[in-house]
């Protein structure tokens, strides 16, 4: 049941108190925040009662979907037992202890290389700071502290601390803080559908946006490059699928110049695309993998970074003292919930549900949508998709960005009982792993009312041709 709120009343003291992420304040003052009071499987409530399909898992992490009564208890019982305790001071606690196991265990060995370890942080955010400090360690304790640029890729996004939002590639955070901080530089990203040429093939031109790197590299000077940093399919950016030559031309390109490879996991882990990790699916070898959000289906904030042999065993072996950590690396009660999360996945077989069955049936339901007059493009990858609108389907014509056609598409969505999420105008979706055939057919149809929607409103605008 909802419990009865006074909208009027919380949007008042959201208004008056509440300064929410990536928000313009004042717009948001204006118009009023919606009120979400309850969630169900895929579905959540507003305050004035509309069910709404959330086609994007929260923030891509609600991947068990909402009301598990399972995650609930796990939080509850180690409340009861040990709600907190830290791991600075030669002490350790037996969920952080059983997950970082399980965790070690669940991420496949790739070319030799295993992940046995891990460090723990509250978010995706955090962990990618993480990783620049153990980056930078490793090289100087390599003896090569000139080893200092990470390299990113325009459009990623690697969270929005100062190390998360440099490593990204939004021109618009950089913008505000005075942003990338020094030695992290970045590359272009690997977007067919906008930077192919014409006659170019997908897979020609994943082996010339992985040659960037290269470039790159050889522009800096290999012996000053620390890492590469990317997400296996960038997801903020807009659901970003790299032609199948990418990967391996990236592994190709960090093993010549023995470069560390960072695969940012925090919304391709656990499921996502069909595997526990994601490098496994792409076919490359990280040196470290981000993880965050799947890790507890975001029921409670858990991230960490996987840290791989080559660089685990020198910051044990010749590291002593590491200056770093937070107060809630390893948090008990966020490890048990992350537990019970991983029991879940594993009794429901979710990436193997995602890889078998729900990814190809939503990649062919996703086709069809690509014939609708307004998509330039529909593309899934397990169980995330992104679809681009487009004046012309022939020609690909992009609208003018003033228009703001995503933005429009995405309110006929929220009208309509749907979320999904617009990135200029590449509408996306990464669902709950729990989704029925019947609930992705659900989606489809209300994704595709959206459409004729936003359709109808360009063609009253003499928008289109
Ligand atoms: C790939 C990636 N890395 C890092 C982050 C940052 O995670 P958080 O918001 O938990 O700090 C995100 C968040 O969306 C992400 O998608």
């Amino acid at each position: 049941m909802n419990t009865p709120v006074d909208t009027a009343h919380i949007q008042a003291q959201d208004r008056a108190h509440f300064l929410h992420p990536f928000t313009d304040f004042k717009d948001l003052a204006g118009r009023g925040a919606r009120v979400i009071t309850r969630a169900e499987n895929i579905y959540v409530w507003d305050s004035e009662g509309h069910k709404i399909l959330d086609a994007m898992s929260g923030l891509w992490c609600v991947n068990v979907g909402y009301g598990r009564e399972e995650l609930a208890s796990a939080a509850y019982r180690q409340m009861m037992a040990l709600p907190y305790y830290n791991s600075f001071f030669q002490t350790t606690n037996v969920p952080a202890v059983q997950l970082a196991a399980r965790l070690a265990a669940l991420a496949p060995e790739v070319g030799g290389r295993s992940f046995q370890h891990v460090f723990y942080s509250s978010s995706g955010s955090e962990s990618n700071d993480s990783n620049v400090r153990m980056v930078r360690r490793y090289w100087d304790l390599l003896g090569q502290p000139e080893r200092k640029v990470i390299i990113g890729r325009i459009n990623g996004y690697h969270g929005s601390t100062m190390a998360g939002a440099s490593l990204g590639g939004m021109s618009g955070m950089h913008a505000q803080g005075d942003l990338p901080i020094p030695n992290i530089t970045h590359i272009g990203q690997p977007y067919f559908y906008e930077l192919g040429r014409p006659g170019e093939t997908s897979d020609e031109f994943g082996l010339r946006a992985a040659g960037w790197l290269e470039e790159k590299i050889l522009e800096l000077g290999a012996d000053k490059v620390a890492a590469f940093i990317a997400e296996p399919v960038q997801g903020a950016g807009g659901v970003i699928i790299p032609p199948d030559s990418y990967w391996p031309e990236i592994q190709r390109i960090v093993d010549k110049y023995g470069i560390l490879l960072i695969s940012d996991e925090v919304i391709c882990a656990f499921g996502r695309v069909g595997h526990w990790f994601a490098y496994e699916k792409f076919g490359y070898r990280p040196d470290l993998v981000t993880f965050a959000k799947g890790v507890t289906s975001g029921y409670i904030p858990l991230g960490g970074v996987m840290v791989g042999d080559r660089v685990a065993r020198v910051l044990i072996e010749q590291g002593g003292e590491f200056n770093h950590g937070y107060t809630y690396s390893g948090h008990p009660v966020a490890c048990a919930v992350a537990l019970a999360n991983l029991d879940l996945m594993e009794k429901e077989n979710l990436p193997g549900r995602v890889k078998n069955d729900i990814g190809p049936y939503l990649a062919r339901r996703f086709a069809e949508l690509g014939e609708h007059p307004l998509v330039g493009l529909a593309e899934t990858c397990g169980f995330m998709a992104g679809l681009v609108l487009t004046r012309n389907k022939a020609t690909h014509e992009a609208f003018k960005p003033e228009l703001g056609v995503g933005m429009l598409c995405r309110s006929h969505c929220f009208r309509l009982g749907l979320i999904m999420r617009a990135v200029g105008d590449r509408m996306i979706i990464a669902p709950p792993l729990v989704m029925t055939h019947a609930q992705i057919d659900e989606m489809v149809s209300l994704i595709r009312r959206c459409l004729d929607a936003t359709l109808a409103d360009l063609r009253a605008a003499g928008q289109l041709d």
